[in-house]
């Protein structure tokens, strides 16, 4: 079908505001409208280019993931050489770096250099025509790299569609895609959980996630990008100073380091090494040095290049966040869920700047993988407040002894038997609340911030209180014939004041919600988010632990799988986790603000106060399903569509109230996008 004038604006006005929402979700972090709006928008564009055809462009942002899956990689030959740069590791080399561009720019007076982190990444240029994204490619040697523009497309950050008109017609960028350290974290425990491979550093998950032919991949994979300066550039000019390109980059629409300074002299380059150096651990992504950029091109020009590094920059690098050091000892950890945890013993070494002596080796899966053995050298690796790891092992460096290692077949805590699951890389004890160190974790995971938020109940105190049976489970905390200033005060470095605070602080904690309490007991992968969509979908615990008898009930929560729901089942049907929760409801240990959906929270927003109407057959709800829902949401139905109706929600065979609907430019869902919204 071709599409009528209206439509074609429609479609033009709906990819307009998607890019303007990706930027500000992507490029400036700053998102203007929840998840739920943004899809909403984007299953609409969707849909009409589906039914369609003639509405299809390469530049649309649906087009971001619909890419095919490439053969091969196609070179592309770089117009101008991605180099690389000179390092620095000592501070005089910073000085006689300095000093060699003044004697050659025969300049007596500081030179202002731009200053921005070294973002540990990937380098790619990417190519805009006319404003629109025409190629990508790795850096590859330097002058020729591969094309990789069916990923770099799937980077929401990165514009298909330059903003404003000031831009050249043609323009190279140069950045650094990157996988931000929570996103890297995040797919890593999803690969360990999966028994994949996980990525051994950021760098290599951005790397291995271009070096992929089906763009479905890099699209699934959290990745982004800085911009940190330009290769060709025809038809148009840039600004004189590689500072001001960087802002007249970001006008167009690019995401630029938001660190990056100018200083003067070698002196305000060893500042702002310092400086940043002192926030590396709190930034979002990882660093491993500071660059150093003459900011003048005219500067620039007139000191050139050597070999393949411009004489004009000089990256300053960090101590590494990898080491090398000897497994001593693999010693057993027991979690929270009786996950039974390898940890290497190392030789301690300093790795960024603090000395690691243990290391994870996070589950058995893992330690067979990378076969780290006892007397073994291997890689351990340290980022920001992250579990230092052992990352590999070099195998060339292993020696005669080297012994392997076994899974215990007891839990070195209280000798329960040990056991694998076939084809889990997770072994678990099974002594459950029996053994004293799944206690331990359960009470710490219990009081921790994000649960009941006891301050000053720290992990030391909590192997106290357990080692001396004064707590045995989270309901004992609040049993004064358990935990009393008496009892607190006669601990090990407890003296009555702080006795006194820590019981204030127990007293404050026991008000809270159901979504905490839900977190804090600690129902395997129920994460905050997941106790949240729980706790507004059954507003109480009693119809929690009655729908826990019905897997399917359960998984019409938001988030809920089969597995997650199998857990809250599993977790309700054991009676002594019955039994401490109604201890601590039952004898009004804890009081829980119940009930009422969230009004923050996205769904909800959508629906409260909002008039749908609804219309056509729907096949995976009842009608009366849905106004149900719908009113539950604090939403509103009616039968007819007018000025008023924010909604109409369509099943097969719409009739006319969709064609009116559209005329009156209201938000149309079919039964998939509702039942998403819901
Ligand atoms: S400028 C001619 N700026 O470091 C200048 N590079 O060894 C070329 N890198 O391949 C690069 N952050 O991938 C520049 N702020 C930054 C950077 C940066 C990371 C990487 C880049 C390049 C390598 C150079």
């Amino acid at each position: 079908m071709t599409a009528s004038e209206r439509t074609r604006k429609l479609a033009a006005r709906l990819r307009e505001q998607i890019s303007h929402h990706d930027h500000h979700y992507y490029v400036l972090d700053d998102p203007e409208i929840p998840d739920a709006e943004y899809d909403r928008l984007f299953r609409q564009l969707q849909d009409l280019e589906a039914k369609y055809e003639d509405l299809y462009s390469p530049d649309s942002p649906t087009q971001r993931v619909g890419g095919k899956a490439q053969t091969e990689f196609t070179s592309v030959t770089h117009g101008i050489a991605m180099l690389s740069l000179d390092n620095a590791f000592r501070e005089e080399q910073v000085d006689s770096f300095n000093q060699r561009v003044l004697d050659r720019l025969e300049e007596t007076g500081p030179i202002s250099y731009a200053v921005e982190p070294k973002l540990d990444g990937t380098a790619i240029s990417i190519r805009y025509e006319a404003g629109r994204l025409a190629v990508a490619a790795t850096r590859g040697d330097g002058r020729t790299g591969e094309d990789v523009t069916h990923n770099v497309r799937t980077i929401g950050a990165v514009p298909m569609i330059l903003k404003g008109s000031g831009y050249p017609q043609v323009l190279e960028v140069r950045g650094e895609v990157f996988m931000p350290i929570r996103g890297f974290e995040e797919f890593n425990a999803r690969a360990r959980e999966q028994g994949e491979k996980p990525f051994a550093n950021p760098r290599n998950a951005a790397a291995g996630s271009l070096r992929q032919l089906d763009p479905k991949i890099a699209a699934s994979r959290p990745l982004s990008i800085f911009v940190y300066g330009v290769g060709v550039v025809d038809g148009g000019s840039l600004p004189q100073r590689h500072s001001e390109t960087l802002a007249a980059l970001s006008e167009f629409g690019f995401r630029v380091c938001p660190e990056n300074s100018v200083v003067e002299g070698a002196e305000g380059c060893l500042g702002y090494y310092q400086a940043i150096g002192q926030r590396r651990e709190e930034l979002s992504y990882e660093i491993d040095g500071v660059v150093y950029k003459v900011d003048e091109y005219g500067q620039q020009q007139k000191l050139g290049f050597v070999s393949r590094a411009p004489r004009w920059a000089l990256a300053h690098k960090y101590p590494a966040q990898e080491e090398l050091t000897k497994v001593l000892d693999v010693d057993w950890q027991v979690g929270r869920t009786g996950a039974v945890t390898p940890v290497a013993r190392l030789e301690p070494v300093v790795v960024g700047g603090v000395t690691v002596s243990n290391a994870t080796l996070h589950n058995m899966d893992e330690l067979e993988r990378k076969d780290v053995r006892i007397g073994d050298t291997v890689v351990v690796r340290r980022a920001g407040d992250v579990i230092p790891e052992v990352v590999s092992v070099m195998a060339k460096r292993r020696r005669k002894g080297a012994r392997r290692v076994r899974l215990p077949g007891k839990c070195p805590v209280c000798k329960s038997a040990v056991s694998r699951p076939e084809g889990e890389a997770v072994a678990r004890c099974s002594g459950g609340l029996y053994c004293s160190a799944q206690r331990k974790e359960a009470l710490k995971h219990f009081v921790s911030r994000k649960a009941l938020d006891i301050e000053g109940l720290g992990s030391k105190l909590i192997d106290q209180l357990v080692d001396s049976k004064i707590v045995r489970t989270p309901a004992d905390l609040f049993d004064s014939k358990c935990v009393n200033t008496d009892s607190l005060a006669a601990l090990e470095r407890m003296a009555q004041k702080s006795a006194e605070n820590l019981m204030a602080a127990i007293e404050v904690s026991r008000k809270t919600t159901l979504a905490r309490f839900l977190y804090a007991v600690g129902i395997r992968e129920v994460g905050e988010a997941t106790a949240e969509n729980l706790a507004n979908y059954f507003g109480d615990i009693g119809t929690l632990r009655e729908a826990s008898a019905d897997i399917e009930t359960l998984q019409k929560v938001p988030d809920v799988g089969p597995v997650v729901a199998e857990h809250i089942q599993t977790f309700f049907a054991q009676p002594h986790n019955v039994e401490v929760i109604e201890k601590l409801l039952g004898d009004d240990a804890l009081t829980l603000k119940e009930g009422a959906p969230r009004q923050s929270d996205n769904a909800d927003k959508a629906f409260l106060g909002k008039t749908f109407v609804l219309t056509g057959t729907l096949s995976g709800i009842t009608r009366d399903a849905a106004k149900g829902e719908i009113r539950k949401r604090g939403g509103k139905v009616t039968g007819s569509i007018s000025k008023k109706t924010d909604f109409l929600v369509f099943g097969e065979k719409p009739g006319s109230k969709l064609e009116k609907a559209q005329n009156l430019g209201i938000t149309t869902l079919d039964e998939q996008a509702f039942l998403a919204l819901l």
